[in-house]
C-alpha cells in the first residue's frame, strides 16, 4: 500500500471523549431504557465503545444503509441494505454514527426512525464535519468537530481498509 496514516485525534483523547459524552447521555436518561442504534459499518466502534460506558439499561441494534462506494465521494443515494431487530416504538433511540459529513445518509435515516415513532429519538456521531454539509441535520451528542478531511480509524475507512485502527488519522500519499 502507498499511503501512511497521520495521526490526528490519539487513542487516548477519543477514549476520553468517549466517557464524557457517555456520562452526558447517562445524565440525559436517568432512570430510563435507552436502544442505541448503531450505523453498520462505521459506527459499530464508538457504539460499542459509547454503550459500554452508559450507566442507564441500553438495548443494541444495528441498522445499515449505504451511501459511500470505495472512494472519497459520496454518491448521493442513500437506502437502508439492513433494518433493525428491535421494535423501536415508544422507545429512546439514539442513532450512533461515525461521522456527519454531508447529511444526507443520517437525514434520510432519521426521517425513516421517525416514523416508527420512538418516544425520542436523538443522534450521536464521534466527528462531526460541519463545512461538507449539504442537509440539515440536528446533531444531539458530538465528539469532535473537523475540518474538510478525508479521516480513517474508530470504524471509519478507506476503500474499506483501516476500520480497525483505535485512533482518528488521515491518510497520506507516500
Ligand atoms: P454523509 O451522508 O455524507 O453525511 O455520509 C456519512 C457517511 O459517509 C459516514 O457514515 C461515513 O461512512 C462516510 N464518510 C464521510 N466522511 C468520511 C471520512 O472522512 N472518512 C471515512 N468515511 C467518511
Amino acid at each position: 500500500m502507498n499511503e501512511q496514516i497521520k495521526v490526528r485525534i490519539s487513542e487516548e483523547e477519543v477514549n476520553a471523549r468517549i466517557a464524557e459524552i457517555a456520562a452526558q447521555i447517562s445524565e440525559d436518561f436517568k432512570g430510563e431504557e435507552i436502544l442505541a442504534v448503531g450505523i453498520l459499518r462505521g459506527g459499530v466502534y464508538f457504539c460499542t465503545e459509547l454503550t459500554k460506558r452508559i450507566t442507564v439499561p441500553v438495548i443494541l441494534d444495528f441498522i445499515e444503509a449505504s451511501s459511500y462506494g470505495d472512494g472519497t465521494q459520496s454518491c448521493g443515494q442513500v437506502k437502508i441494505t439492513k433494518d433493525l431487530i428491535e421494535d423501536i416504538a415508544g422507545k429512546n433511540v439514539i442513532v450512533v454514527e461515525d461521522i456527519v459529513d454531508t447529511g444526507r445518509t443520517l437525514s434520510l435515516l432519521l426521517e425513516n426512525l421517525r416514523k416508527r415513532n420512538p418516544k425520542s429519538l436523538k443522534l450521536c456521531t464521534l466527528l462531526d464535519k460541519p463545512e461538507r454539509r449539504v442537509v440539515e441535520v440536528p446533531v444531539d451528542y458530538n465528539g469532535f468537530q473537523i475540518p474538510n478531511e478525508f479521516v480513517v480509524g474508530y470504524g471509519m475507512d478507506y476503500a474499506q481498509r483501516y476500520r480497525n485502527l483505535p485512533y482518528i488519522g488521515v491518510v497520506e500519499a507516500e
